[in-house]
């Protein structure tokens, strides 16, 4: 593979993806799940280079599959969290990011509580940025693994109704969702409680007319090609957001019995981590229509691709 044609620099979100550079991914992921089935799952394309995990918020997906991902390209491997970085010692994000870069780093992929903090850090860089989640903003990676495993499944995605349910307005994983697979052609509903639900999206206004906005969990689960739960953020219920966790149960979690309302063929996904038996009943989430054990197995090919077209330098 040589035709390493990828023109950005950093990946903050997706919402500047086009339908070509998504295809891309898509293709190059591809190629990465192949590199994955050989007995040596190992290539030299990213020999000599530098990537740094710079985690400011606890991950298990993300973080393991980055590092994962930079190893099986061959590349050196920095791990730091907040925990165990200068951060604690009042070390600025600017000086953290002078810092990786005296050290090498060609690449630094930040997981942060500020949305925005990865484009602030971006700023200060000479190498490239991937943006692993910040705040309630956007999760590039998971939603182009999330978009892999759809077509992995579903073998493309125009005209599939993609159903997004849950906590939706502190999601970042929903938002660069919608902005992929409403570029991929795909008619995307959001539902959830009112108050989980952001105000731009609730009146079918502002940022994506096309998104279809239900309070009602059947009328999203109806004839759904792809059911994507989102992890209900308890802290949430302080906040006065959600009147019970039971009520939220009755109405929003998915279950055998309300799973029949979507297409036989339907597919279950959820981003992780799952409060089992809380938005998905644990026997939904571990049954024959889940992929989520799928998504977590996409997302190191997914992310090996991504590093690869911002990087990568020699044949695979
Ligand atoms: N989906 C996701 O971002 O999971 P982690 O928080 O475990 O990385």
């Amino acid at each position: 593979m040589t035709d390493n044609i990828w023109q950005r620099k950093h990946i903050l979100d997706v919402d500047d993806f086009s339908r070509e550079d998504l295809e891309k991914v898509l293709q190059t992921t591809l190629v990465m799940k192949d590199v994955l089935s050989r007995p040596l799952k190992k290539v030299p394309s990213l020999r000599g280079r530098i990537v740094a995990n710079m985690f400011y918020e606890p991950s298990t997906r993300t973080l393991s599959s980055f590092e994962l991902a930079a190893k099986h390209l061959s590349a050196d491997v920095i791990n730091l969290s907040a925990a165990s970085s200068s951060y604690v010692k009042g070390e600025s994000l600017i000086d953290t990011m002078s810092t990786l870069e005296a050290l090498g780093a060609d690449v630094v992929v930040m997981r942060h509580s500020q949305s925005g903090a990865p484009y602030a850090a971006a700023r200060h860089l000479k190498g490239s940025m991937i943006n692993a989640g910040d705040g309630w903003h956007a999760h590039p990676s998971q939603a182009l693994l999330d978009l892999f495993t759809i077509r992995q499944y579903k073998g493309q995605t125009d005209g599939l109704k993609v159903s997004i349910i849950g906590d939706i307005k502190h999601s970042r994983v929903a938002r660069s969702n919608i902005w992929s697979l409403t570029k991929m052609g795909s008619e995307v509903t959001i539902c959830g409680p009112q108050t989980l639900l952001p105000n731009c999206l609730s009146r079918n206004g502002d940022i994506f007319p096309e998104v279809k906005c239900t309070l009602d969990i059947g009328e999203a689960l109806a004839d759904a090609d792809v059911v994507m739960m989102l992890r209900l953020q308890k802290e949430r219920q302080q906040s006065g957001l959600l009147p019970s966790v039971g009520e939220y149960i009755a109405d929003y979690q998915l279950n055998e019995a309300r799973l029949v309302l979507a297409k036989k063929d339907a597919i279950v996904m959820h981003p992780g981590p799952v409060n089992e038996d809380l938005e998905i009943k644990r026997d939904v989430a571990y049954g024959k229509q889940s992929v989520i054990q799928e998504q977590v197995t996409n997302g190191v090919a997914t992310r090996m691709a991504l590093l690869y077209l911002l990087c990568g330098r020699e044949e695979i």
